[in-house]
């Protein structure tokens, strides 16, 4: 009987490692065969740890198992899947929030052995690249155009546009860069990929090569995802050892060589052009742009630099064709974004959906709305230089466009929210300190305003000149937004003016004492 204990980073600190070794011993215990396999994780997270069952009529799920709930799973013959028991979830697949979900990136995560590569070919793995091999680098740079895919890192360039000026920039030597450097407040999709489904971002990587004629990848990431890391280079390792990577692949005169390389733990590193700068041994200062990375990029060539969820993307493109990934979405944004539900939120976990649903719909028809029952009063929506949401924003659609026209960002997906007791002015110093932690110190705006901004706020949160000190702030803002050379410093004011402009009572609470 197979049973499944997810392996990623969330499930191992729910403790599923332990868990998968106390049924290995009560199993044997009681003479019974189980064979335990690790699988990812659906990123159900308050369903984990989440164990299944495989039998004929699918996978029955039990969750959230602890060490004390084994006992009663035994004693209900759990490993024979649709029984009885307090946590039985009935059958996996037909869990409302996984049922409700477009997953065409995630649609083998929590499914499969990360690193067995018949468990990946099984569910449609390596046919994209089975295709490209034999398409010439226009064809598959228009494939993607075609998909209307655009940069999941959260800037939306459209990347086939990006794949064209690599392709079109004359160089003896090109490289593909995958920006793994996922550092935004409440993201995990990235490392989901990563320690759930890594043959997929291979294969991106492998493909992208294909497009624009490189022949060297490199993974950019972060140090704080050692899993992760151990993960990739044992795929990266078997995919050399079964002719997917290196020179000749699957029998083609194609060539294309992949590392993983780890950074340093700086925010600003997954900025694409402190990574390159990074990535070249050098301290992860911005680089002035233009010129583009696509046409002076790593090591002065050509290069394309795509976030994970960009180059995952791809294998499905190639495989079930553009057409059926730009047939999902709305308006210029098409395809899906798998979004992250954190923070106060009573499910927490991956949601992959075609852009156009509300936000709503994510924050209370997954999320179910806060995890201690308490009213939502606020959302961040694509990392810490993105925007807080107030109640009045809540219905705008998931799409980029729909979001820039209420001044906030998609970004990489990631959803924090927070309940009424949250001060919203101490969001705002929060944003600022941040900067100041996080700068590069190449630009004034950023490497000096943020620290005036965190003493302005300070003084504003006192009730010192209260009227006066918001003026200036708002024109710091302004300065900031205007004068940075990158986003670190010019989306830093996002929060801070998002959180002023609708919870500004936050902010004048104290106006009273003082002014
Ligand atoms: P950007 O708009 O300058 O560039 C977007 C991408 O398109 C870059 O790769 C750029 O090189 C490329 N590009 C632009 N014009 C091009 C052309 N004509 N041909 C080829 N390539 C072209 O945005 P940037 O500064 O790279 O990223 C800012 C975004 O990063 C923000 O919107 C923010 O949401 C996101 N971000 C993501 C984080 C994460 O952890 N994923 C963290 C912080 C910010
Ligand atoms: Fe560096 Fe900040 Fe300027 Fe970006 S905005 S270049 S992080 S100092």
């Amino acid at each position: 009987q197979r049973i499944y204990i997810p392996s990623d980073t969330t499930a191992k600190a729910l403790g599923a490692d332990r868990l998968a070794k106390l049924i290995n011993i009560m199993a044997s215990e009681q003479g019974l065969e189980l064979d335990i396999k690790r699988n990812g994780t659906r990123a159900l997270y308050w369903l984990e740890p989440l164990i299944e069952v495989d039998t004929a009529k699918g996978r029955f799920g039990f969750g959230p198992v602890k060490e004390a709930d084994l006992e009663s799973l035994f004693a209900a013959k759990f490993w024979q899947g649709d029984v009885e028991h307090p946590l039985a979830l009935g059958l996996v697949d037909d869990i409302e929030y996984l049922k409700k979900q477009q997953r065409l990136t995630f649609a083998r995560i929590g499914a499969i052995d990360p690193l067995s590569l018949s468990d990946y070919q099984h569910l449609d793995g390596f046919k994209g690249l089975k295709k490209a091999l034999k398409m010439d680098s226009q064809a598959l740079v228009d494939q993607v155009k075609e998909s209307g895919l655009r940069g999941r890192g959260g800037a939306a360039f459209p990347t086939g546009i990006k794949w064209q000026t690599v392709l079109n920039a004359p160089a003896e030597q090109k490289y593909i860069v995958c920006n793994a450097d996922e550092g935004d407040s409440g993201t995990f999709a990235d490392r989901l990929v990563m320690e759930c489904d890594p043959f997929m971002l291979i294969e991106g990587m492998i493909i992208a090569g294909l497009a624009v004629g490189a022949t060297q990848g490199y993974i950019y990431l972060r140090s704080e995802y050692p899993l992760a890391y151990k993960t990739l280079n044992q795929a990266i390792a078997l995919a050399y050892a079964n002719n997917l990577l290196g020179s000749d692949i699957q029998g083609s005169d194609k060539h294309f060589d992949l590392e993983v390389r780890l950074g340093a733990g700086a925010y600003i590193c997954g900025e694409e052009t402190s990574l390159l700068e990074s990535l070249e041994g050098k301290r992860g200062l911005v680089r002035a742009k233009p010129p583009l990375p696509a046409i002076v990029g790593l090591f002065g060539q050509p290069t394309v630099v795509n976030n994970v969820l960009s180059l995952a993307a791809v294998p499905f493109i190639l495989d079930q064709g553009a057409k059926a990934y730009a047939d999902c979405g709305m308006g210029r944004s098409r395809g899906t974004l798998p979004f992250q539900l954190a923070g106060n939120v009573k499910r927490g976990g991956l949601v992959e959906l075609a852009f156009g649903p509300k936000l709503s719909e994510l924050m209370f028809d997954f999320g179910g709305g806060t995890r201690n029952g308490r009213p939502l009063k606020a959302v961040q929506v694509g990392g810490p230089l993105g925007a807080y949401l107030p109640e009045s924003q809540w219905d705008t659609q998931l799409d980029y466009e729909a979001f820039a026209k209420e001044g906030a960002v998609l970004g990489h997906g990631g959803v924090v929210m927070f309940d009424d007791t949250v001060d919203m002015s101490e969001q705002a110093r929060f944003s600022m300190e941040f900067c100041v932690a996080e700068s590069c110190g190449k630009c004034t705006p950023c490497r000096i305003g943020s620290t005036r901004g965190v003493e302005v706020i300070d003084r504003i949160r006192s009730g010192e000149n209260v009227d006066s000190n918001i003026a200036l702030l708002t024109d710091l803002c302004e300065t900031m937004v205007d004068g940075s050379l990158c986003a670190m410093g010019g989306m830093t004011p996002f929060p801070v003016q998002s959180a002023m402009t609708h919870f500004k009572e936050d902010f004048v609470k104290n106006a009273a004492s003082t002014t």
